[in-house]
């Protein structure tokens, strides 16, 4: 279970080129995560182990997609096929559960469904996945690079578990609001994970800063 070494050669026989080199950087990038917040032991492997697979369905496209789904019966919704770029995460997670199901768990394919579009009640691996999707360093555009620069020059003025988890949370919720940005500007379909995962957010931050 969660051979991350087995599983970084076998990400090679489903992805290629620029998007293996970024699954196995959102890897490294976890595991600089992990060292911050402290996650180590089993979760630290099966955060590392869902970094290497999260993307395990990305090279597959347009029609082939929603097939994909159907056959590892799963269902999706019309808001899910309107918004494509999503749907990877939903099947890369009953993919890889079908696939590797002595590597990894159930806990570890739901990191990877929200590695995309979050979720409310994210737990802190789930954030950590979803932050290293966004800024590891092969990541060149300039949300990403953003992004990047906000979270860390952040976590340095962080003393103590709790700001930095503020923190983290802060970072999230910068990054749904670059995405739904984005999406308006060019007229996409917003998820409606990430709106209810940023309220959810949003909610916490407000309920801290009341106390
Ligand atoms: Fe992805
Ligand atoms: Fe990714």
């Amino acid at each position: 279970m969660f051979d991350t070494d087995y599983l970084s050669k076998e990400i090679e026989k489903h992805l290629t080129g620029k998007r293996l080199e970024h699954s196995l950087s959102v890897k490294d990038e976890c595991e600089a995560l992990a060292d911050m917040f402290g996650v180590t032991g089993e979760d630290r492997l099966r955060l590392l182990s869902a970094a290497v697979l999260h993307d395990i369905t990305k090279e597959i496209k347009g029609k082939a997609q929603p097939e994909l789904l159907r056959a590892l019966g799963v269902e999706v919704t019309p808001e899910q096929l309107a918004s494509p770029k999503t749907l990877h995460a939903i099947s890369g997670a009953a993919f890889a559960l079908k696939e590797y199901p002595d590597q990894i768990d159930a806990e570890c394919a739901r990191l990877i469904r929200s590695h995309t579009t979050g979720r409310v009640g994210m737990t802190l691996c789930e954030k950590l996945l979803y932050l290293a999707d966004y800024i590891e360093p092969l990541r060149t555009w300039d949300d990403c690079r953003k992004l990047r620069k906000d979270f860390y020059s952040g976590a340095r003025k962080c003393s103590g578990t709790g700001q930095l988890m503020r923190h983290l949370d802060d970072i999230i919720i910068e990054s749904y609001d670059m995405t739904i940005s984005e999406l308006i500007s060019s007229g996409g379909v917003i998820a409606s994970e990430t709106v209810a995962s940023r309220n959810d957010l949003i909610i916490a931050r407000n309920s801290q800063n009341e106390l």
